[in-house]
């Protein structure tokens, strides 16, 4: 099967609440699934269209699970006469069990460090906990203090929670919070707080200590706790993250902030835009103070770089991560969606040149093409950007 697919049977759908439904994968091969680090995204086909239409789930189950993989998926309704969501309305309203799907192998950077024997603190909001319970399974297998905090609207949205809470004993302590309970929820006493994960929420239930945070869940969710755990005083270099959408707005306002820095002019921008640059850099995780200004250990030498529709060129100093962060920098504004090598959208013309990719495309770009989320360039190149 073309670009790294398999075929899987869906074995079983599962209606965790009102919006998230669970599906569960087994291979039609008979051989094993693949093998998942906690935290890690699979790549699903739609079909019906020409064009490759692909969707990335998070695993959400156990992920030393030999049986089947699981992703769980809030359904993307279009608010407002908008179309409703490809990818999450097609699992939800067509795909049944008995279905063959084609998938592509687990992905991606935002995965438990399992090396660490710090305490770990597992951020989420509404959809955004399906990879924490991933994580959250491995964790059960391991000696770390583990506070699992999840933020959602009520009861009735709150997927997985049954799930979580048969992880809880002296060490894992799972806790929810939701922002407008129902008066089921309030009998049933479903939650842990009403409102928003705030200081005085972490202050009260989570001990200071040395931990190690994940954060996933929308963006404004997102910012709100990378903002909390800077002011909580937790490291940088210990919070690691993951986007579930294009993150358009924090994109830019990290390159605003790059550009504001390498003009020595980052004491004037706003501390909120300060703070983002962090969040919105992908090596966030192994990054130092220094980090962003170190030359990567595999960077191609120096060259010029031309966009060249755009008439701008710039230099490769090793300081931009990929080449479409480079045209960011250069305040250019090309396509994108993954940043992750696998939906083609920043898909340009390689007019002369070569790149190098360090993230391998999971559909090769045709002869002349190059992908620009996951490529660096080897010497000079020139885009038809
Ligand atoms: C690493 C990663 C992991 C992820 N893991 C999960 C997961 O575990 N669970 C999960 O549920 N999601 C997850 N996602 C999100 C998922 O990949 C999809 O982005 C999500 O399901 C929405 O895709 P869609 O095709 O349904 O919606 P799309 O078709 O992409 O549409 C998105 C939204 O835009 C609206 N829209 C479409 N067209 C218009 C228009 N013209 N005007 C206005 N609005 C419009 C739609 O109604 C919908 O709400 C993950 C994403 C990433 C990057
Ligand atoms: S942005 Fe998706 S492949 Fe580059």
């Amino acid at each position: 099967m073309a670009g790294g697919f398999r075929e899987f049977r869906v074995a079983n759908k599962v209606v965790e609440s009102e919006i998230i439904t669970s599906f569960y994968f087994e291979p039609t091969d008979e051989s094993p699934v693949w093998e998942v680090l906690p935290g890690q995204y699979i790549t699903l086909r739609v079909p019906g269209s020409a064009d490759p239409v692909l969707k990335t789930y998070s695993v959400s189950c156990d992920p030393s699970e030999t049986r089947h993989h699981r992703i769980s998926v809030k359904r993307e309704a279009g608010l407002n006469g908008a179309p409703d969501g490809v990818g999450s309305c097609w699992l939800h309203d067509q795909v049944e069990i008995g279905d063959t799907i084609e998938i592509a192998a687990p992905r991606g950077k935002f995965f438990l460090d399992e090396a660490s024997t710090r305490p770990v603190l597992l951020l989420s909001g509404g959809v955004g906990l399906t990879p924490m319970v991933s994580m959250l399974y491995r964790l059960c297998e391991a000696d770390r203090d583990v506070h699992f905090l999840h933020a959602c609207e009520n009861g009735q949205v709150h997927a997985l929670r049954d799930e979580v809470l048969s992880c809880a004993n002296d060490r894992i302590k799972p806790r929810f919070v939701y922002r407008m309970p129902t008066a089921e929820d309030r009998a049933a006493k479903l939650f842990d707080a009403q409102g928003v994960i705030d200081k005085t929420f972490m202050q009260t239930h989570v001990p200071i200590g040395d931990y190690e945070a994940y954060i996933c869940g929308p963006t404004p969710f997102m910012v709100a706790m990378y903002q909390l755990l800077q002011e909580l005083g937790v490291p940088k270099n210990r919070i690691a993250y993951e986007f579930f959408g294009k993150a358009t707005s924090l994109e830019a306002l990290a390159a605003r902030s790059a550009s504001a820095r390498s003009n020595k002019a980052a004491s004037r921008a706003a501390p909120t835009i300060q703070a983002l640059t962090f969040l919105t850099n992908p090596d966030a995780w192994a990054a130092d103070e220094g980090a962003a200004t170190t030359p990567k250990p595999d960077t191609p030498s120096a060259g010029d770089i031309v966009f060249q529709a755009s008439n701008v060129t710039t230099t490769w100093d090793g300081s931009a991560t990929s080449l479409l962060e480079l045209a960011e920098n250069a305040g250019l504004n090309p396509e994108f969606s993954c940043r992750a090598g696998i939906c083609n959208s920043c898909k340009c013309g390689l007019v002369s040149g070569e790149v190098v990719y360090f993230e391998e495309p999971l559909i090769q770009p045709e002869a002349g093409q190059v992908l620009i989320c996951c490529s660096r360039p080897k010497g000079p190149v020139v885009l038809d950007i």
